[in-house]
């Protein structure tokens, strides 16, 4: 079993609605047995909250249900997961800053990087309008499923 995290911010937009995401593919792939993921923010303000409504509202709109409690990632984390992708370089950083987070920065990933539309990270889309959360969507499914190809080459 591979263990994922998906981590951003808040917890509340990005990274629920990319763990969601991943969880569909694999499930409607049948490759669900070989994975457990979760999502974590860097940032402890939503911790035990319920995801954005607007995210909710969106990945809905895109046949995606998220169900998600907000938590915040911490220094077992970083020893637990195999594999932990972040969503922009602020998050990236926030996760190195972590106690020994150096020794695992092997395991730290951008997910946007397996993008096949180019751009180096998913833009938080918490000022944003639906437009806004409808691009990181997009750009979500796109660069989970890019993920989800690269994380079965390595197995
Ligand atoms: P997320 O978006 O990192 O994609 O969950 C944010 C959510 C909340 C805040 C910032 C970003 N905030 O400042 O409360």
């Amino acid at each position: 079993m591979i263990s994922v995290v998906f981590v951003c911010l808040g917890n509340i937009c990005r990274s629920p609605l990319a763990e969601a995401i991943f969880k569909d593919k694999i499930v409607k792939r049948g490759i669900h047995n070989l994975f457990e993921a979760q999502s974590c923010g860097t940032a402890n303000y939503h911790v035990g909250d319920s995801p954005d409504p607007r995210t909710i509202q969106n990945a809905k709109k895109n046949g995606v249900l998220i169900d998600h409690v907000g938590r915040q990632l911490n220094e077992d984390d970083l020893d637990y997961f195999d594999y932990i992708f972040v969503m922009d370089k602020s998050n990236y950083n926030n996760v190195l800053r972590l106690k020994n987070a150096m020794q695992h920065q092997h395991k730290v990933f951008m997910l946007r990087a397996y993008d096949p539309i180019k751009g180096e990270e998913v833009p938080d889309p918490y000022y944003g309008v639906e437009r806004d959360f409808q691009e990181v969507f997009e750009i979500l499914d796109r660069s989970v499923e890019g993920a989800i190809r690269f994380l079965q080459n390595r197995m």
